[in-house]
């Protein structure tokens, strides 16, 4: 039994594999049919979400299932009952558990008692199936999943929050050189960077965190950020513009990337935050294909685990 639970979850091959089936599915996207029957897959969140609930939803219904989408709000997954027990329950009735949450040690008890594969649909630690979908997004504005290894992506913002920590471990998981630009009093959690380290150190891939933004876009091919107030922070506008304000990504910071670089955001943006207007809607910004994008990997991902039972 494989989960995806965070980017390291999947080894170099079977990330690749992942994209290359994400590719092939985004070509023929009615092609493949995991959960005919229609199986259903539990669909659950306890945190807002636009994207990751249209993308699954449709994507369970492309793949042939039935999308169980359950509001934790209601379900009050650990409190009504415990983790152990929900996973039981849902996991008799459903192919797969997909789950937005909050800490990964409630994601990782799903996995232990579900006995189907779940999906991380983003925790506070990790956002892994955003970054399988940023990945796919790079590979096809530069040179397809094989051109992957050796492509820089500088980020910006935030360097303690999910996506930080995913592009560490799947940006090095891919082979490409990852640098975090972060404010000194916000860096990564250490274990995450060591482990990407450990990963980039067999894949030809790198990991930098600076406090420098400059360094962390000088003459990337990628350059990435993310709002600046992750879900259930309670930080104030004004001590975030106060702590991230120099890792904006204004054109003058662009203009230090690659000429061909291309701009990530997984949205939802806060416009004059973390991006400017002229950046988002500029022709470097691929935000809405990395949005479409979702659908894509995650099809692939759903389908992959469930190859693997
Ligand atoms: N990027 C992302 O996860 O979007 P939602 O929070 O809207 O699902």
């Amino acid at each position: 039994m494989r989960h995806f639970l965070r980017d390291d979850d999947l080894t170099p091959d079977e990330q690749r594999s992942v994209l290359e089936l994400a590719v092939r599915l985004k070509e023929n996207r009615f092609g493949v049919h995991p959960f005919a029957g229609p199986r259903s897959v539990a669909v659950v969140f306890d945190k807002p979400t636009l994207r990751t609930q249209l993308s699954f939803t449709l994507g369970v219904v492309e793949l042939g299932g039935y999308p169980m989408v359950v509001d934790g709000n209601l379900a009050q997954i650990g409190v009504r009952e415990s983790i152990a027990d929900t996973a039981r329950v849902l996991g008799r009735q459903a192919a797969a558990i997909v789950w937005r949450t909050f800490d990964q040690r409630r994601i990782d008890e799903m996995a232990a008692y579900a006995g189907v594969p779940v999906v991380n649909a983003l925790t506070d630690q990790f956002h892994p199936c955003q970054v399988l979908a940023d990945l796919l997004t790079v590979a096809e504005r530069h040179g397809g999943v094989d051109a992957l290894p050796g492509l820089t992506l500088g980020y910006l913002g935030d360097g303690a929050n999910n996506m930080a920590a995913s592009y560490l471990l799947g940006g090095a998981t891919a082979g490409m050189h990852v640098r975090i630009g972060t404010p000194a009093a916000r860096p990564p959690d250490p274990v995450v960077v060591a482990t990407a380290q450990r990963i980039a150190a067999r894949t030809g891939g790198s990991v930098v965190v600076t406090d420098d933004p400059a360094a962390a876009v000088a003459g990337a091919d990628v350059v990435a950020t993310d709002t600046w107030v992750s879900m259930g922070d309670e930080r104030s506008a004004a001590e975030a513009e106060a702590m991230f304000g120099p890792y904006r990504l204004d054109a003058d910071r662009l203009a230090g990337a690659a000429e061909h670089a291309i701009v990530l955001h997984c949205l939802p943006a806060y416009r004059g935050k973390e991006i400017t207007d002229e950046v988002i809607e500029g022709p470097q910004s691929v935000v809405f294909d990395e949005a479409e994008n979702r659908l894509h990997a995650q099809k692939a991902v759903l389908t992959w685990l469930m190859e693997q039972r």
